[in-house]
């Protein structure tokens, strides 16, 4: 008999039974062991490798910079803290819009290199050959609809998709395809919270909501604006859990007062 306590591990069919069950699932992003490891002791259902990381982890403006290999990176130490979590690893801008072939390579190298259990990318119709290709290989996909930030030159803002009935209807089209084609879940971002629940109504797998109200199966937040590392970033369907920026702050000008006082070390902290 083994002596280990058996670590029952989130699975894409854990997400499906929640679903039927009507138990919410909590996901957060994540991009490095330390976090993902706080994550997963505290209960977190699933961790999004978003390619959000161009922006909270590079600096840049959209998250169309970031490569395949830095997502890589990000996914392989994000697997190395998680012992329970489901962990979706973004595939990025122009890994897999070219075809179906580049995306499955893609999707493969992200699964090898990293040990994630999962992808995810964005687009309905227009992805749905990549989906199957991806799927067809044994590769989970999560879809993403809504706002869909590596389209960003394309809609010109980041203000809420999907308000007006033709892309409302697109949503609703796209959704369905996403689901046929073998999709394990949804992301929904910035959609009015009523397209968002007729959707995830219509749907037998879960979808997972930001900025799409209260009846999505589950909610996503980036670990950055969740825990006020963000200042800048003020979006209504934001709630801040922490304002780590004014702790980080107050703690690192303790430090420095410390050091330039010759606080730091005292005798107890020194060989
Ligand atoms: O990259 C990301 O963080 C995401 C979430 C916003 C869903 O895709």
């Amino acid at each position: 008999m083994s002596i280990h306590k058996e670590i029952k591990k989130v699975t894409t069919h854990t997400l499906l039974k929640m679903k039927a069950a009507g138990e919410k699932i909590a996901m957060i992003t994540a991009y490095d062991f330390s976090f993902a490891k706080i994550f997963d002791q505290a209960g977190i259902d699933v961790i999004l490798v978003g390619d959000s990381a161009s922006n909270v982890m590079a600096g840049h403006q959209t998250t169309l910079p970031i490569t395949l290999d830095q997502m890589i990176y990000h996914a392989q130490s994000v697997v190395r803290g998680i012992d329970r979590c489901l962990v979706v690893v973004d595939m990025p801008f122009g890994s897999y819009q070219s075809n179906s072939e580049i995306a499955l390579a893609s999707a493969i190298k992200i699964m090898k290199e990293t040990g994630g259990h999962s992808v995810k990318l964005e687009g309905g119709a227009e992805a749905i050959d990549s989906v199957k290709k991806i799927v067809s290989a044994g590769i989970p996909v999560m879809g993403h609809l809504g706002l869909t930030p590596q389209s960003i030159y394309k809609f010109g803002t980041y203000t809420v998709r999907a308000k007006e009935e033709t892309e409302a209807d697109k949503l609703k089209k796209d959704a369905l395809l996403l689901q046929e084609a073998g999709c394990f879940a949804l992301v929904l971002e910035k959609i009015p919270a009523a397209l968002a629940k007729e959707v995830s109504e219509s749907l037998s797998i879960p979808t997972i909501g930001i900025g799409a109200g209260g009846n999505c199966d589950g909610q996503v937040l980036v670990m950055h604006d969740m825990l006020g590392i963000n200042t800048e970033f003020k979006p209504r369907f934001l709630r801040k859990y922490l304002d780590l920026f004014e702790q980080i702050t107050g703690a690192v000008q303790h430090y420095v007062k410390d050091v330039k006082g010759r606080y730091f070390p005292n005798e107890g902290e020194q060989y």
